[in-house]
């Protein structure tokens, strides 16, 4: 299928759109300005007759059904993976190209899975879905593509911080809650994570699986084989859910065939598309989810000759996943299959 149909603009729905991701999305698509002939805001019946703004005017959120897709050419979906399941095969049956921000596809043989500044060239073999990779994995090999490419890249070590949004809008807001209440010296309450997550950090993101590791652990591994065409890197990745509203942090060790120097690296990552250094640390200039929320570019600093092992690099990385690890990412694979 590959490319769209050239059109001065596109008609636009987004599946999702009063979570944390949809929300995200409206912003990416005003910001970047995408061009929209029409735009449809598609969410739960919870959520239908809600109205959110997008360049100045005013969108009804309609409820999301199989006949929400007539006329649709991009179908942006972060409503989660089994309504992904269910609808995207009716988005990309009315004509529409579906990018995927879940799980639900991204291991299918057909399907894509994309970051436009790894493997754009993917993007154009689908057959009507693409894959958004996960947050937290898209965060990593924006830095690790430009290393990979130097230095062949055999095993990755990652530890991460993951963001509570990154467990959606009603997931950030248990932070805030558990901090008022705290504050206010009421009962902590907690629904959305598995314990208190105010003053805590939990090494738990998604279900556990067979092998000891989670899910999202899991799709670290899958995931950068996939977008990296190899099946000999391994990945061993341990996920951690911190107190912090946006932006995932990584503390990521790679080990190489070739050597890399920390200047060779630092030469590599300065000139990477969506990576930014911010590496001076006699000057106190590494990354931080602070810095990282709120832009697109992928931080990068605390850049080290690992000493142990002969071919070892570590460094630490923060991004925004609601936007690079979520939306941002999407709206570019929009803009490869519109250029
Ligand atoms: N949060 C992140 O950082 C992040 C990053 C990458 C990928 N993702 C993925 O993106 C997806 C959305 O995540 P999120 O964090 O934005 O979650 P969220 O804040 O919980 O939002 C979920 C969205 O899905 C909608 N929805 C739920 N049930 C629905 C239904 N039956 N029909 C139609 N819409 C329905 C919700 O609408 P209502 O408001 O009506 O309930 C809401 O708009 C997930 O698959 C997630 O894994 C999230």
């Amino acid at each position: 299928m590959g490319k769209l149909q050239k059109k001065p603009a596109y008609n636009v729905a987004v599946a999702g759109a009063t979570g944390a991701v949809g929300d995200t999305f409206l912003k990416i698509l005003e910001e970047r300005n995408f061009p929209i002939a029409e735009l449809k805001l598609l969410a739960s019946a919870r959520s239908a007759g809600k109205k959110l703004r997008f360049r100045g005017k005013e969108y009804v959120v309609e409820e999301m059904t199989h006949d929400s897709f007539g006329g649709v050419d991009i179908a942006l979906f972060s409503a989660g993976g089994s309504r992904s399941l269910e609808f995207a095969p009716s988005a990309v049956k009315a004509g529409a190209v579906v990018i995927d921000n879940s799980s639900a596809f991204r291991m299918e043989k057909d399907v894509p899975l994309v970051v436009p500044e790894v493997n754009p060239e993917d993007a154009f073999t689908h057959k009507g879905i693409i894959a958004n990779p996960n947050c937290t994995t898209i965060i990593m090999l924006v830095p690790l593509k430009p290393l990979h490419d130097y230095a062949g890249i055999k095993r990755v070590i990652v530890s991460s911080y993951q963001s509570t949004s990154g467990a959606g809008a009603m997931a950030m807001e248990e932070l805030k809650s558990q901090t008022k209440a705290w504050v206010k010296g009421e009962p902590i309450n907690v629904e959305h994570f598995a314990h208190q997550i105010l003053f805590n950090v939990i090494p738990h993101v998604d279900s556990f699986t067979d092998n000891w590791y989670t899910k999202e652990e899991m799709k670290m591994y899958n995931e950068t084989r996939k977008m990296l065409h190899s099946d000999t890197i391994s990945v061993s990745a341990t996920c951690v859910r911190v107190p912090v509203l946006t932006a995932h942090s990584e503390s990521v060790f790679i080990e190489t065939e070739r050597k890399i120097s920390r200047e060779k690296a630092m030469e590599l990552l300065s000139s990477a598309p969506g990576v930014k250094l911010a590496d001076d640390p006699g000057n106190k200039t590494y990354p931080m989810p602070i810095d990282a929320a709120g832009q697109d570019l992928c931080l990068v600093g605390r850049i080290r000759e690992d000493i142990s092992c002969d071919n070892g690099l570590s460094f630490w990385v923060s991004g925004d996943q609601l936007r690079k690890g979520a939306a941002t990412n999407a709206v570019q694979i929009a803009e490869l299959l519109i250029k």
